[in-house]
């Protein structure tokens, strides 16, 4: 494999462990303003420093992700259907590669459509999309979706989906978890990593997430399970937990209680410093001895040691301006984001 392309992936899947925390935060092109994902920078900004890498697409890159503060972006290609559209399935690639290099992507990412009405289109553009990514050493992360068909989620229809998209050339396949999970990494020849789906409490989402690796998942792409959670920070902790420190359900479950109790509610529509451009964002960090079984941390521990290449902000945000306030109206039902992939 040749060295961009390897070096790319080891972004995203730690080289240490092969594994990886993905961050979703690519609803809106499909979902438009997502609950708790109204104002992206404002999702994105506390959580964004316990992530390997983020799914995005390039209009809240360009709009609400901190390039001071680079975080390896993979990068949404594919679009062109709603939520409220005739067929979730009918996209087609809608950023081209020399963009996503513009963007300094790390990977590129589409959704495939399996046994759908545009499943010709959508793995045809799989193909196409390798083909020109591979020139420029850009890793293709494949998305097997289902649109509105939840159902499909078997271990049969996932491992069909994600050995074909191995088989188109992607370089790391995005499904969903589901009984005998073991099966579709089994037949699945690159890492899969795992989607959140649909919001669930948190101790069920951190058991996905543990059963995911404990199958051979290389990582998770989280999204609503995370920042729909009340205490986005404390469950991306957990999750980073399980998947690089191989801390068990109970630990994880343990330590998102613990550090949920030291932190403000997710009420997203806080008091968010819209005079700096990408909102609050304290000094960057990520949890220390990341291969070392370790004990739940303590209350209010505070984030751990700031990423070895990236500076701290200027100005650190006070205490009070962390503070969110009471929340409006969610814009998408949560009944209807529930729907979805
Ligand atoms: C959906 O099409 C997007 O690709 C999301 O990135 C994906 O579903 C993962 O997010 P979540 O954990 O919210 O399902």
């Amino acid at each position: 494999m040749d060295y961009g392309l390897k070096s790319r992936i080891a972004s995203i899947l730690k080289p240490n462990n092969g594994r990886g925390v993905m961050l979703a935060v690519d609803h809106g092109y499909f979902l438009g303003p997502t609950e708790k994902l109204e104002i992206p920078k404002k999702t994105i900004s506390p959580i964004v420093r316990y992530c390997d890498s983020l799914m995005v697409t390039r209009g809240v890159v360009r709009s609400s992700v901190d390039p001071n503060f680079p975080v390896p972006i993979v990068l949404r290609v594919s679009g062109g259907a709603s939520i409220i559209g005739e067929d979730l399935s009918n996209e087609e690639i809608t950023t081209s590669i020399k963009d996503a290099i513009r963007i300094n992507a790390t990977a590129v990412t589409m959704s495939i459509f399996v046994g759908a009405k545009y499943e010709h289109k959508s793995l045809v553009s799989l193909g196409h999309l390798v083909n020109e990514a591979e020139e420029y050493g850009l890793p293709v992360l494949a998305v097997t979706a289902v649109g509105k068909e939840l159902a499909k989620r078997d271990a049969r229809y996932l491992s069909l989906s994600c050995r074909i998209a191995a088989e188109f050339g992607a370089h790391m396949v995005k499904t969903y978890y589901c009984d005998n999970f073991q099966k579709v990494v089994n037949s699945c020849p690159v890492p899969i990593i795992v989607a959140g789906g649909p919001k669930i409490p948190e101790r069920d989402a951190l058991a996905l997430t543990y059963n995911s690796i404990k199958a051979g998942a290389a990582g998770v792409d989280m999204g609503r399970n995370i920042w729909q959670s009340q205490y986005p920070v404390a469950m991306i902790r957990a999750v980073r937990a399980i998947v690089h420190s191989n801390y068990n359900l109970d630990q994880a479950y343990k330590l998102f209680q613990q550090l949920a109790k030291g932190q403000p509610q997710n009420l997203n529509k806080g008091n968010f410093n819209q005079n700096r451009p990408f909102g609050n964002r304290p000094n960057q960090g990520k949890p220390q001895n990341q291969n070392k079984q370790r004990p739940p941390q303590k209350q209010g521990q505070k984030p751990n040691q700031p990423r070895p290449n990236q500076p701290k902000p200027a100005v650190q945000p006070s205490p009070a301006a962390q503070q969110p306030k009471p929340a409006s109206q969610p814009t998408v039902p949560a009944q209807q984001n529930q729907k979805t992939q």
